[in-house]
């Protein structure tokens, strides 16, 4: 056991150090004025956020799952239809789909961007017509914070008439080819879990369009499917709305996100320059930037378990995402995967190392953590 300090996976505290007084400001302000739901702080960050990506209409609500899942009922997705996902993401991906009785259908990822494989996609799809399915949309998931490959996804997305729906709950922020996620698809959906690289005190979540018609159905399946006449309630919904509270963190939160993204790239540049010789370090193809929800590394010829063993006896800490792809999980197991299986998601899942990311890892802190991987990692080599 070392002596050294305790390292933070993500250190929240060092972010409000850095926020400072102005985010007890912010959040007494709705304390005194006492609009905590629907309060004007959440109309302000909804405005804010669409500047921000580039989206016509934001829909704050209460969680990312929300978030996706508000949508597909919006759509009307459900039975008989099937909804393309990817297998390595968060559980909530593929949760939505099954919520509404539609089917998911698992699709691989590529192995050194952890996201959607657009020749498994097309598999996928081949698979859910065989099984008389009626593919409607595609879920891509900006995994870790890097945005999945949209060209490739639109194009096959647009060939077959499927809408696509991205999942940027990790990759809020970040660009693909010059446009801002939260602004591409054909919707959206992010988190603000406090984890995630733009984060609330809670939980909170929302959904992007340009699509007006489909803004007015999500604005009133968000409050219970009211209507205009408030005790009218024309559809089925839920109560999904973001707190007043938090939509005020999240403003505080948002002045400081772009130059949290650069700090956060920088973190990212300097773990892949001294990891690389090491181990496989995470690729971002060009004109892409990614926020680093997470930095994760692959370790195929070490054993996993022994480092992330090692590094925790140095007070570093470590966490696998993901250790069971959702086609793996007990209540995904009996849904269809694209083609002949997932060997990359199943493989990936064996490998895979996420370290300490956060905008304010300082130099000397990062210098610990690969030191002590530079130790790690070949005394663990099989
Ligand atoms: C890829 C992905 N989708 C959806 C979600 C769900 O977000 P939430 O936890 O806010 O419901 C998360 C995060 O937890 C996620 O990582």
């Amino acid at each position: 056991m070392s002596n050294a300090p305790a390292i933070d996976f993500i250190d929240l505290k060092a972010q409000r150090n850095h926020i400072g007084a102005r985010m007890e400001d912010a959040i007494l302000k709705v304390v005194r004025h006492g609009k905590y739901i629907m309060g004007p702080e959440v109309a302000e960050l909804e405005a804010k956020l669409g500047a921000f990506c580039g989206s016509k209409y934001v829909l704050s609500c209460a969680n990312g799952t929300d978030a996706l899942g508000i949508v597909l009922m919006a759509k009307e997705v459900g039975p008989g239809d099937a909804i393309l996902v990817p297998s390595f993401t968060f559980a909530a991906t593929g949760e939505v789909v099954a919520w509404v009785g539609a089917t998911p259908i698992f699709v691989d990822c590529l192995p050194d961007t952890f996201n959607m494989d657009p020749a498994s996609l097309e598999a996928g799809i081949d698979t859910a017509r065989r099984l008389g399915l009626k593919p409607k949309g595609v879920i891509p998931v900006d995994l870790f914070g890097l945005p999945a490959d949209y060209d490739a996804i639109e194009k096959i997305a647009k060939a077959n008439d499927l809408w696509v729906f991205a999942d940027t709950a990790q990759g809020f922020g970040g660009t693909y080819k010059g446009r801002t996620t939260g602004g591409i698809g054909d919707f959206a959906a992010t988190s603000f879990f406090p984890a995630k690289p733009l984060g609330c005190y809670g939980d909170g979540g929302a959904v992007f369009t340009n699509d007006a018609k489909l803004m007015d159905v999500l604005r009133s399946l968000r409050v219970h499917g009211q209507g205009s006449d408030k005790y009218d309630n024309v559809r089925i919904g839920l109560n999904a709305r973001l707190d007043t509270m938090q939509a005020a963190v999240l403003l505080e939160k948002l002045a400081v996100f772009p130059a949290e993204i650069d700090a956060r790239n920088k973190v990212a540049a300097r773990y892949s320059a001294a990891l690389e010789d090491l181990c496989i370090v995470p690729r971002v193809p060009k004109d892409l930037v990614s926020v680093w929800a997470q930095y994760t590394i692959r370790l195929p010829n070490a054993d996993r378990d022994k480092v992330a063993a090692a590094l925790k006896a140095e007070g570093i800490p470590t966490m696998v995402y993901y250790v069971k792809p959702m086609h793996r999980q007990t209540a995904y197991a009996k849904y269809p995967v694209a083609g002949n299986g997932l060997p990359v998601s199943d493989r990936l899942a064996g490998e895979v190392l996420s370290l300490p990311m956060h905008a304010y890892l300082d130099e000397a802190t990062q210098d610990r953590i690969v030191a002590a991987l530079r130790r790690a990692i070949p005394a663990a080599r099989r």
